[in-house]
């Protein structure tokens, strides 16, 4: 029995054989990143955090939670300029790890982008819901929210509606072509500088006093809620086959498009605290409230609709990743081949699209945004981890692969994003943890009974 069982580290089979086209460039992977990047965490997460958690020190939560990231993204570009094949952390660790860690991580990022997607539609319904209210629309109470005896709601239907949009799309080979993400991309920055430059006027410095109102724990809590916004550069190197020059790109694209978001959140948390007395910001559009609050309703109209374009495309990346996911594991014979079967009129997985589209519009309908961006936390920061600690092991095992990015300091660096990964992991809560364990334990069962037996690794050595 062979649980470790690697694949060997030129491409693994299946993959560059039906190759795709070589066209990115570093450009297009920045802005692929920032498409991927922007969007509930900052648009959202930012007011709950900021009144339950960290106050006015929201700013430090997101430099926080942004250094954790950092660390990470040298520990993923690394892995990506020498390893660059679709997959991401799962086909990484099934170099440098085998199989058995392999399954666990992918299983972890299916998690990963299906609950991040339930917890972007719930955040894209909050924004289309406080639009629809500029207008004088409103939904009746028990259809705008996931069940909550105390505000009268079961459902959220808009969030399920959009879910259910997106995964139609995908079905038809609505790709997430170049230029319509950087249109969006566009659309998203602009209205993040709006706010950014509109704001800075209203602020009001005795608004960040207290700093910390709830210590420096509460900055920590902080941190591991608003870790979701950074979620998404990850998602670039799952593109790694269709890179003109991987080696050198890859690091570019994920780590300045890291950069300009982690600049972005600061200005942003700095001056929504600055604008809004803290314990006020707990509402489900905090960016466009703020404007609101100053009586900015033109402008804070705009950021709703640039919001919501904006989360419409983080949606369809992180749905058409779950699918892409999917296709590379069954590919690999850990999960049924029916997932890897593409329409022959459309070529899109039509069967799983709507499967994963199924699935997720019953989180998103019934579970509270929080707990979905916990949840989806959770499993990015162990994806984070092992990635981090697999940099060490590869060093190790195969000293002389070409790498076009180096983590410095090894192994410091990859020891220091490990634990940095860890402890937001640590301060995410018990019900976090719970959940994460349970879906972990039903991967494990899924593995024993299938992926061991169908791998295509356990195939060939017949
Ligand atoms: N970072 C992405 C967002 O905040 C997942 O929506």
């Amino acid at each position: 029995m062979d649980l470790f069982r690697k694949k060997p580290l030129v491409a693994p089979q299946g993959a560059n054989t039906d190759n795709l086209s070589k066209t990115l460039g570093a450009l297009d992977l920045t802005t692929l990143g920032v498409g991927a990047i922007i969007g509930t965490g900052i648009f959202v997460m930012t007011g709950v955090a900021a009144a339950e958690h960290a106050g006015p020190a929201l700013v430090l939560s997101f430099i926080i939670a942004g250094f954790a990231c950092v660390l990470s993204a040298l520990c993923y570009s690394e892995f990506a300029s020498s390893i660059p094949v679709s997959g991401s952390a799962y086909a990484y660790s099934y170099v440098a790890f085998g199989e058995l860690l392999a399954w666990i991580l992918g299983w972890d990022l299916v998690l990963e982008y299906g609950v991040a997607a339930a917890a972007v539609s719930s955040g894209w319904s909050g924004y289309f819901q406080g639009l629809l209210e500029g207008f004088g629309l409103h939904l009746p109470t028990v259809l705008t929210g996931a069940y909550n005896a105390d505000k009268g709601t079961i459902v959220n239907l808009p969030a399920i509606v959009i879910i259910l949009l997106i995964s139609y799309l995908l079905t038809r080979g609505v790709k997430e072509t170049a230029r319509f993400n950087a249109i969006m991309v566009v659309i998203k920055l602009s209205v993040v500088l709006l706010f950014i430059f509109t704001g800075i006027f209203y602020v009001k410095p005795e608004n960040w006093t207290p700093f910390m109102p709830f210590g420096f724990h509460g900055v920590v809590n902080g941190a591991a809620t608003v870790f979701f916004a950074y979620i998404g550069f990850d998602a670039i190197s799952t593109a790694a086959e269709e890179v003109k020059r991987p080696q050198r790109d890859l690091p570019i694209g994920i780590i300045s498009s890291l950069a300009i978001c982690t600049v972005l959140y600061i200005a942003v948390s700095l001056i929504l605290t600055g604008i809004v007395p803290y314990q006020n910001l707990n509402v489900s559009d905090p960016v466009s409230f703020a404007l609101r609050f100053v009586d900015q309703n033109m402008i804070a109209g705009l950021i709703s609709v640039g919001a919501i374009a904006g989360m419409t495309t983080v949606l369809l990346v992180m749905l058409f990743g779950q699918t892409r996911l999917l296709f590379a594991i069954s590919r690999d014979g850990l999960l049924p081949r029916s997932l890897s079967k593409v329409n022959a009129k459309t070529h899109t997985p039509v069967r799983s699209t709507w499967m994963v589209g199924g699935i997720v519009a019953v989180l998103t309908g019934f579970v509270p945004l929080d707990r979905l961006v916990n949840l989806t936390s959770i499993g990015t920061l162990f994806a984070f981890l092992i990635v981090s600690l697999g940099i060490i092991s590869l060093r190790a095992s195969n000293p002389e692969l070409k790498r076009g990015f180096k983590v410095p300091w090894v192994p410091f660096i990859p020891l220091l994003s490990a634990a940095a990964c860890g402890y937001l992991m640590y301060n995410l809560g018990s019900e976090t943890w719970i959940g994460f364990m349970i879906w972990l334990a039903v991967g494990l069962v899924i593995y024993a009974l299938y992926g061991y037996r169908n791998s295509k690794l356990n195939n060939n050595s017949k």
